[in-house]
């Protein structure tokens, strides 16, 4: 038996951050991204709280990909705030120390009983943080990266505003949309993809193909942004359901190894993870029968309008849209191109990331079962 559940209320649309207004509550803490609180963003939401009287705590210590340690000093900031709600404004890394935050605090000693009602509100089109049950924080000692996984994560409500995202610069545009794309993707060939949660992978997949770039390249289409944080939202259902994939679970190392934010390592990989997976690459010949997960690459390609001669023509030219989009935006196609570490560096750290990634928890979900030789062998053409 299977089933079906959307755990989070989502507000969206013009005016959806009146939503706050509505909260009847003794003190809520709002955890934020710093550049949030700097650039004034957070008055959109604290602005709707003044005028009602709400009383409110500010705690802004957040970095990307949470570490252990902040988790701890946000988790006594909870404490000592009291608060009965925490509004999370900011990208996955805000919405994901909040998520964290709350795990622990609703665990402790004096908590049981005592529900904190978790809103997110995304100001990046690209996790989908918002409707998951999913918390990536990271070990710096260990240099890893663990998802937490729980039901007791999901946040409660979701407000998605367009007003949030108009000042995503293009190179965390690009990232954070790869991101979705790479969540819809593997969401849709996860083996544990369904009906629903593939209905929602096709359509976030259809409005990245046709608003990621326009997003990109203008900051002020208010329209594309507005449905890049649909296609976001969306794709975060459909692998909070599903699960994620073997791109994940390799991007995840990168993450915690070498500091690449997390969509441009979701980018550079899914090239190489749909040929792995579908098993077809540039020398690729025909065959009488392909796996579940070549149909599938096939039918989101076409959505794309990728319409091709046969089914390998048609993966090649789905991996060559990937790439096209990412020269479009700008983006590093390979490792050696970004500055991040030597070769030596790089290729010394590959058989502690193929562990890693074999380890991870999104890797379980992938449509093809990956040896650790095979994570290498991408590693290695990764660089
Ligand atoms: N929980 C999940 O389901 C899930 C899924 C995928 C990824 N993640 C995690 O989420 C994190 C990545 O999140 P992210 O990609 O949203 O990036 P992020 O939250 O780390 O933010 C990236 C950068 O964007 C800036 N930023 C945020 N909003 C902005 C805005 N409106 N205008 C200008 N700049 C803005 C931030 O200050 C930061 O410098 C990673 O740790 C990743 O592992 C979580
Ligand atoms: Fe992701």
């Amino acid at each position: 038996m299977k089933s079906f559940e959307l755990g989070t209320k989502i507000f969206f649309g013009e005016s959806s951050l009146d939503r706050v207004l509505d909260y009847d509550c003794e003190k809520i803490l709002i955890v934020a991204d710093p550049f949030v609180i700097k650039s004034g963003l957070i008055h959109h939401v604290t602005t709707r709280l003044d005028s009602k009287g709400t009383k409110y705590d500010l705690f802004d210590d957040v970095v990307p990909d949470p570490p252990v340690p902040k988790i701890s000093v946000g988790v006594a900031a909870l404490i000592e705030s009291r608060a009965d709600v925490i509004i999370a404004v900011g990208g996955g890394s805000a919405i994901d120390s909040a998520k964290a935050m709350r795990e622990v605090v609703s665990k402790m000693d004096g908590y049981s009983g005592r529900h904190i009602k978790l809103v997110a509100i995304p100001t990046t089109s690209g996790t989908g943080s918002e409707v998951t049950s999913f918390s990536v924080i990271s070990d710096p000692e260990n240099h890893t990266k663990y998802p937490l996984i729980s039901d007791s994560i999901l946040p409660d409500e979701a407000i998605l505003d367009v007003e949030l995202v108009k000042t995503v610069p293009p190179a965390i545009t690009a990232d954070t949309g790869m991101d979705v794309l790479t969540h819809a993707i593997e969401a849709y060939v996860s083996v544990d993809n369904d009906e629903f949660s593939a209905a929602l992978a096709e359509k976030s997949v259809e409005i990245v193909g046709s608003f990621l770039l326009r997003s990109y390249l203008d900051n002020n289409d208010i329209h594309a942004r507005s449905k890049m944080m649909c296609a976001s939202c969306l794709a975060g259902i459909a692998f909070n359901h599903s699960s994620l994939g073997l791109n994940h679970g390799m991007a995840h190392q990168l993450g915690a190894k070498f500091h690449i934010p997390h969509g441009r390592a979701n980018a550079m990989l899914l090239p190489l993870v749909i040929q792995y997976n579908s098993d077809i690459n540039k020398h690729s010949r025909s065959k009488k029968e392909y796996p579940k997960q070549v149909r599938k690459y096939v039918t989101l390609a076409r959505l794309l309008g990728l319409q091709n001669f046969n089914t390998i023509t048609t993966i090649r030219a789905f991996v060559s849209w990937v790439e096209f989009m990412m020269k479009e935006m700008d983006m590093p196609l390979c490792i050696s191109s970004m500055n991040v570490c030597s070769r030596e560096e790089y290729f010394a750290a590959i058989p502690e990331m193929a562990e890693g990634a074999i380890k991870d928890s999104c890797t379980a979900s992938n449509p093809r079962t990956p040896t650790v030789e095979d994570i290498e062998k991408i590693y290695i053409d990764l660089w």
